[in-house]
């Protein structure tokens, strides 16, 4: 593995840019599986969708590629003069690297093959213009990420996280990997951080308080946000119709979008607000819609 220790170049520097139509390149990690990265990958995907900007959704999540069905996309992509269509859902242009393997051959793969396979999904796949490539990536700090490091010029990480102690100790790990290879830090969303009874309206904090705010503050990233523990989140992500579509007027879907933003802001410098529910109700209703 070549060395990516501070001081060296700049990530994707060097190489050809294989996805020269790409403005901004997210990865969305995570220091452990099963926190919600692929459910707040989707959601922040949509919503930045819903703003009108163009947006890809790379899910490089080799060992648990759930983007399809979460996305609702059951057909693998077609091909076009030996390149990959991405597929299209809720205005969002997706690519799985569950289309093309199947999963139980992934789990026994060695860095090259990461590597051979993720650098296919960026060179391979008809990308085109976006303003957005968010990347799914695998839990922890293996060779996906540095794959990802290597590859293309990467505008920045989001993590997500869950409240408690031991799941913020893998996070650290996980940021400090980012920071070692010039990856900037856009910030930590903070997901199940909370749980609303829908009989009694009471707040419950399943996984404890303000783990992902104390996280961020320590690490001097922002803390973008938190997304509450809701049974709703996950029928989306079952259904393949992610909550900030199947339910925009939600609080939960209002989360997600004010996360979107402030991305949005982070990459970009804009900082106009959360746009009308009016809006994304229209947009809603016909996803392909050209703006
Ligand atoms: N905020 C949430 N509320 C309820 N369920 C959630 C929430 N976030 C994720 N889930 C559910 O938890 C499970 C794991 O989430 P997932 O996004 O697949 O995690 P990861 O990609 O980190 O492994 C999924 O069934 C998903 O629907
Ligand atoms: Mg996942």
């Amino acid at each position: 593995m070549a060395d990516q220790h501070s001081g060296g170049p700049q990530p994707g520097h060097g190489k050809d840019n294989l996805i020269p139509g790409v403005k901004y390149v997210i990865a969305v990690s995570s220091g452990k599986g099963g926190v919600g990265k692929s459910t707040v990958s989707v959601n922040l995907a949509v919503a930045l969708s819903l703003t009108g900007a163009k947006v890809g959704l790379l899910d490089a999540d080799i060992y648990g590629p759930n983007i399809p069905m979460m996305m609702g996309v059951s057909k693998p992509p077609e091909q076009k003069d030996g390149k990959i269509a991405p597929a299209e859902s809720h205005g969002v242009k997706l690519i799985s690297m569950g289309f093309f393997v199947p999963e139980e051959t992934a789990v026994v793969w060695r860095g090259p093959m990461v590597h051979t396979a993720i650098q296919q999904l960026f060179r391979d796949v008809l990308w085109g213009e976006l303003d957005y490539l968010l990347i799914d990536l695998p839990p922890g700090t293996g060779d996906a990420q540095l794959t990802l490091t290597q590859l293309v010029p990467l505008t920045g990480a989001v993590t997500v996280t869950t409240p408690q102690e031991v799941a913020l100790h893998d996070v650290r790990k996980g940021m400090m990997m980012f920071q070692k290879v010039n990856v900037p830090l856009l910030g930590i969303v903070e997901n199940m951080s909370y749980f609303l009874c829908g009989h009694c309206g009471e707040r419950t904090e399943i996984f404890s308080h303000g783990g992902g705010e104390r996280a961020a503050a320590k690490l001097g990233v922002p803390f973008l946000g938190r997304v509450p523990i809701d049974p709703a989140i996950r029928d989306g992500g079952d259904s393949g119709t992610p909550i900030v579509v199947a339910d925009p007027a939600s609080p939960q879907s209002a989360a997600f979008r004010e996360i979107a933003q402030k991305i949005i802001a982070g990459v970009t410098g804009e900082t106009k607000g959360v746009p009308p529910i009016e809006s994304l109700l229209n947009k809603i209703k016909n996803p392909f819609a050209k703006a």
